[in-house]
């Protein structure tokens, strides 16, 4: 009989979104009447048509692919050097990125979990909490971590507490760690570092031979000018820090799918001996082994996000979620919870009311309000007593569960 990696065995019952999605399916099953009411505010999935410029430049490809002369087939692994020039161009002028330090794949997901290949045993490894699962769940697949407490937390893992308390943004580790996961603007609570706790972290990263994983995939919705958008603006990043992107919150991508990580050449982690290896030609060999690239038709969408077309219909796109935002934040507030984010993420982090866990709220809100909203407690321990509103959503619904947000506890 094969044998099979047991460590799976550790993890809990079920990945966080399907569950709640078997959730609001058992709702619906047993209340038909109701279940059309349903919003889902639940996992951070866009609703809004994908931008024109992006459709054309998928069309235009997708014909390309149906003449002999332009037909496409195997492209770079690391990516078309027409997107990675764009993105470099758009997203990191100035900052000393090259294309070559560029590498696009299929979702934010799939690279964050992953990057851990590259990354031998025995790694102190630190997550904030709450956090984005996938990066829990992933170590734990890869037989980074112990077995999980009462509690849902793995041993091995160093836990950073995000608290109102912190503005939830995680303190410095009191240990060295080796590999820390860091998300800005942060999912699930919204939160966004200033410049100079993120220069802090580098230092830290330096003092401690440190390497960030800097997710930025909802950068895009920044709009404290103030506010880095990418770890590569602090002085001394591109030793330390590679920073995963993605298409799909900015561009619609949810289901298109397009991310990419910047791994610059300079960042090394340390091979049997000691020796210093640079990550990016580690990434390289296992991108060009496990994956062949994302679909041409995809790429040339991406690249159009970058077209005078494509920024102007991505602002639109930003606008409406953050509107969105605003309006959640406003209905919140005004029903007496503490809020959290929202002003620079599409994600409002709401205190559930007295007495009330953050999977009874998530119950009362799909009982009583027919909302789907996501408990925080989901996202690690430390998020008990919290739960997420995701702002992506049509502006009709966006106000409809305002309204339902004020009749319940209004
Ligand atoms: C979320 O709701 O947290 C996101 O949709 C997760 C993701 O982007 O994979």
């Amino acid at each position: 009989m094969a044998s099979i990696n047991s460590n799976f065995l550790k993890l809990k019952a079920g990945y966080l979104f399907p569950e709640i999605a078997r959730r609001v399916k058992a709702f619906s099953d047993a209340n038909p009447d109701k279940s059309a009411k349903i919003i889902r505010c639940g996992i951070g999935d866009v609703t809004e048509p994908l931008p024109a410029a992006v459709r054309a430049a998928m069309h235009e490809a997708i014909d390309e692919m149906g003449v002999r002369e332009t037909f496409k087939g195997y492209g770079p692994e690391q990516g078309y050097e027409f997107l990675r020039q764009a993105i470099v161009d758009n997203e990191f002028a100035g900052l000393g990125i090259g294309a070559d330090e560029v590498f696009i794949s299929d979702g934010s997901k799939c690279d964050t979990g992953n990057i851990l290949d590259i990354f031998g045993k025995g790694n102190v490894i630190a997550i904030t909490d709450p956090v984005y699962p996938v990066y829990v769940d992933t170590n734990v697949m890869a037989g980074n971590t112990g077995d999980a407490d009462e509690k849902g937390a793995y041993g091995g893992l160093v836990y950073l507490p995000c608290t109102a308390e912190n503005g939830f943004v995680a303190d410095l580790p009191k240990e060295r760690v080796d590999l820390v996961y860091l998300c800005f603007p942060n999912n699930p609570t919204g939160a966004v570092a200033t410049r100079a706790q993120l220069e802090a972290w580098v230092k830290y990263a330096k003092e401690n031979d440190t390497i960030i994983f800097f997710d930025a995939a909802y950068q895009a919705f920044v709009q404290d000018a103030s506010v880095p958008k990418s770890i590569f603006e602090i002085e001394g990043a591109k030793d330390v820090a590679i920073e995963f992107r993605s298409f799909s919150k900015n561009g619609g991508f949810t289901g298109v799918r397009c991310a990419y990580i910047v791994i610059p050449k300079t960042v090394t982690g340390k091979d049997d001996q000691g020796n210093r290896v640079p990550l990016h030609q580690l990434w390289s060999r296992r991108h060009s082994t496990k994956f062949n690239g994302a679909s041409y038709p995809v790429q040339k969408g991406a690249a159009a996000v970058f077209s005078e077309q494509g920024k102007a219909e991505v602002k639109a796109l930003i606008e409406h979620y953050m509107g969105n935002a605003k309006l959640l934040v406003e209905a919140a507030k005004s029903a007496g919870l503490q809020v959290f984010g929202g002003v620079n993420a599409p994600y409002v982090w709401v205190g559930c009311p007295a007495g009330l866990g953050s999977w009874d709220m998530f119950d009362k809100m799909l009982n009583e309000a027919q909302v789907v909203i996501t408990p925080g407690a989901g996202f690690g321990a430390a998020g008990e007593g919290w739960f997420r509103i995701s702002a992506f959503n049509s502006r009709a619904n966006v106000e409809e569960v305002c309204r339902r947000l004020k009749a319940l506890l209004g």
